[in-house]
């Protein structure tokens, strides 16, 4: 008889092992972080469990956990109150706004630990568009130089990349100038190059308070229907210069983050977002499901599918479980 025996590699574990293609590291990991006003505060966000909103004085040794299980990035995500926001985002680039102050914060408790700054408006506009609006319509071009003075002033906070998801054409090359004009050449742009108008943020907007009060995204982020446009985001963001490419959502889109990781040799970061944490945890809370299997696997995938960095809340269980715990 003449055929194959696949079998032959999958006989024990340290058979397995042997030959496994793809394996997660808790370098990997970049656990987002949504920061509030306030003192002594830890809002669970009821969609997302064990995520938390914290204030800036528990931030502190929020980070030293997260350091200490091994985490060697976050994203930060400033909730400013609602009293703080206006038509031009301007909390989004105030000196002392709350990301800045976090930012400050975190790179004075643990300095070598990577922030990653989100550079977007939607949290703290007072209509939650990523981009100023005139007659119902987000502005493009005008919208540009708010993004250019939140990113200057991020890195003068001290941030180690910027991170810009508002998806306005020329983003990327307009932030690059804003920061190489400013002395911060050496900094790089991580761009959310393919975001698409997703139903998985829903949770995401409970966390940052970030939810459109009129209409939708649909007219700034992507159609999910869409593959080969995919390919043109990523094209301009390369043109402008960005460093790395973030893919999001990630559960939905490994056919992107393919595409992406083919077309291009950037590190490729997929975002494993709001919605796809909250579904797994649900069906987690149930019974339904193995949680830790689960996550394992679906993190795994990211990176079969060709991801580099995965941005995910699971990302301290993950350090947990990697440590046998
Ligand atoms: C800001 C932003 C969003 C997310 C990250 N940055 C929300 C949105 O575009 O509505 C979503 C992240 C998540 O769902 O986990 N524009």
């Amino acid at each position: 008889m003449n055929f194959k025996r696949h079998r032959r590699l999958r006989s024990t574990e340290s058979m397995r092992s042997l030959i496994r293609e793809n394996h997660i590291h808790k370098e990997d990991l970049i656990y987002p972080i949504f920061l509030v006003e306030g003192t002594n505060i830890r809002n669970p966000v009821a969609s997302m469990p064990k995520v938390e909103q914290i204030s800036l004085d528990l931030l502190e040794n929020e980070i030293k956990e997260v350091w200490n299980l091994g985490i060697r990035s976050i994203i930060l995500f400033g909730v400013p109150n609602d009293c703080d926001k206006d038509n031009y985002g301007s909390g989004a680039y105030a000196e002392n706004g709350i990301i800045q102050r976090g930012i400050r914060t975190v790179k004075k408790s643990c300095p070598e630990i990577i922030v990653i700054a989100d550079t977007c408006l939607c949290e703290y506009t007072d209509h939650g568009h990523c981009g100023l609006i005139e007659d119902g319509e987000v502005l493009n071009d005008e919208t540009l130089p708010l993004l250019q003075k939140t990113a200057v002033s991020q890195a003068k906070a001290g941030a180690d990349i910027i991170a810009p998801s508002n998806m306005m054409d020329g983003f990327v090359a307009a932030i690059r100038t804003a920061l190489d004009e400013n002395g911060f050449g050496h900094l790089p742009i991580m761009s959310y190059a393919i975001k698409y108008a997703s139903a998985f943020y829903g949770p995401f907007r409970d966390a940052a308070q970030s939810a459109p009060k009129f209409g939708d995204r649909r007219s700034y982020q992507m159609d999910p229907a869409n593959r080969y446009e995919a390919m043109r985001e990523l094209e301009s963001d390369l043109v402008e210069g960005a460093d790395f490419i973030i893919v999001k959502p990630a559960l939905s889109y490994m056919d992107i983050i393919r595409d992406v990781r083919n077309n291009c040799t950037l590190p490729v970061v997929a975002y494993n977002v709001s919605g796809e944490y909250a579904m797994v945890k649900a069906a987690a809370q149930n019974g339904w499901i193995d949680e830790k299997r689960l996550v394992m696997e679906i993190i795994t995938s990211f990176k079969r599918a060709g991801a580099d960095l995965i941005i995910t809340y699971h990302a301290k269980e993950i350090c947990n479980w990697l440590d046998g715990k």
